[in-house]
């Protein structure tokens, strides 16, 4: 890791979305953590004034949380806005002059990937570009051929290391816990692999809908969007190997190694799906083949992991809006108890969030009386309200040290693309859903085997 820490973020795309929804509010929580005291540069081309950028970071804060004046005044303090087409290099020049004597800035792109070519040259020919940073957001391309050459673009400049690709599920509380978990705890390791595992599955729920983004979501859909980065993510975190060492390589090494032995999906482990009503949503084509809902099985050719199948379901109007992880482990080899009322619920349950973050081991007790008959418990390993630390505050806070162990590396990325790029052009069918279902029951047949999907409840 190169651990010499930034000396000024620059921000592209700052009066856009992304910047006014995640980043001043991750932004602000590092001030008042004490971890952000470096130069703000925002950049966009919108005409605007200084005053006016700062009018609206407070207005994106104020939507986010009640404001403290005094670390709003730190963080204002620290701005300074550069207007001007991305195109023209004068801006550039406009730039140069903000950043003064800054020799290692972290150069933000929150702007849409077709403009990353122009910018990243112009930043290259910057004079402290040598020891600058570039994060990025996803999407990283839209499919293996686009990322690849994204890769490509980003690579003529920039050195792998000086890259950060945000994935911001990997920035999550509950993510990091899950490592935490899974590598501090002896008792784990002999149980976490096909001897003793009968399945692995993901579901990923929202109770909501597009919300405005009708036309981004027609070019993508529930695959690109969520699947071939945060879950596939979380899929590496849970079936990794232990990382030879610490530091960030190490453990993204271990992460492209699960990618690797990850079976390109075929459309016979896919079920699509698309809520009633999403075709009449703005942006959106009236007769859309776009996916709203995807079920699938996952096969990871693997010693450990060998015949476990692992399943991912994720929708938009779901239920409920959670993300939920179950490992259910195999029965015991013989029947003791004849309980036949009594699945054996030996299984590792992980809520990932939004509204908490919980670990909980699931167990059979005996029933107090005189018959041998069982009750299913739950141990709570952990419980607590929502994410602590917002992922992006972390994130930008790495990328500000130079730590690039939460950031998705370039193999990962193209590997990722290569596990959902041959189901991305298939015709399979899109099965309509009534909003607030769990999705087409088509996709329940996958999953019978094991006994069917987990759906995460409100918990108490
Ligand atoms: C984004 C997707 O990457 O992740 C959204 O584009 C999705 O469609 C979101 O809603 C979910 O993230 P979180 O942190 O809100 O669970």
């Amino acid at each position: 890791m190169d651990a010499v820490m930034s000396d000024a973020l620059v921000l592209f795309g700052a009066t856009g979305d992304l910047a006014y929804k995640k980043i001043y509010p991750a932004l602000y929580g590092l001030v008042r953590r004490g971890q952000f005291d470096i130069a703000l540069i925002c950049v966009a081309r919108s005409g605007w004034d200084v005053e006016r950028m700062r009018a609206r970071i407070r207005d994106s804060l104020e939507n986010h949380g009640s404001i403290d004046e005094a670390a709003f005044a730190k963080l204002s303090g620290m701005l300074r806005y550069v207007d001007g087409d991305y195109q023209d290099a004068a801006t550039f020049g406009r730039l140069c002059e903000a950043l003064g004597d800054a020799q290692k800035p972290v150069f933000y792109l929150a702007i849409p990937p077709s403009m990353f070519p122009p910018v990243v040259e112009s930043i290259s020919k910057l004079k402290c570009a040598a020891g600058g940073r570039i994060v990025v957001e996803k999407p990283f391309g839209r499919d293996l051929a686009s990322a690849q050459s994204l890769n490509r673009t980003l690579h003529k400049y920039f050195d792998e290391a000086a890259i950060f690709r945000i994935d911001h599920y990997l920035g999550k509380e509950a993510v990091q816990n899950l490592m935490y978990f899974r590598f501090s705890n002896t008792f784990l390791e002999p149980i976490w692999n096909r001897n003793y595992v009968k399945s692995v599955q993901i579901t990923m729920a929202e109770n909501f809908g597009v919300e405005g983004r009708g036309r981004f979501y027609e070019e993508v859909g529930a695959v690109r969007d969520v699947v071939q980065n945060h879950l596939l993510q979380v899929i590496a975190i849970l079936a990794m190997e232990p990382p030879v060492g610490a530091g960030s390589e190490p453990l993204r090494d271990e992460k492209a190694k699960v990618f690797r032995g990850i079976r390109p999906l075929t459309g016979h482990s896919l079920v699509r799906g698309q809520y009633r009503g999403y075709r009449n949503e703005p942006g959106v084509a009236a007769d859309s083949q776009v996916e709203t809902f995807a079920a699938m099985q996952i096969h990871l050719d693997s010693w450990r992991w060998e015949g476990v199948p692992f399943y991912i379901r994720t929708g938009k109007h779901l239920p409920i809006t959670a993300t939920e992880i179950l490992v259910t482990l195999r029965h015991p080899p013989q029947k003791v108890f004849v309980d036949v009322a009594l699945e054996p619920a030996n299984y590792v349950r992980f809520r990932l969030g939004p509204d908490q973050v919980a670990i909980a081991l699931g167990a059979n007790v005996k029933m107090p009386g005189t018959s041998m008959a069982g009750d299913r418990v739950e141990l709570h390993v952990c419980k607590v309200k929502g994410d602590e630390m917002d992922a992006y505050e972390r994130l930008i806070g790495d990328a500000i040290k130079g730590d690039a162990t939460l950031f998705a590396r370039q193999d990962s990325v193209e590997l990722a693309w290569h596990i959902v790029d041959t189901i991305l052009g298939m015709e399979t069918p899109v099965y309509e859903y009534e909003a607030g279902s769990w999705g087409p029951i088509e996709a329940n047949m996958m999953i019978a085997g094991v006994g069917g999907w987990h759906s995460p409840k409100r918990e108490a």
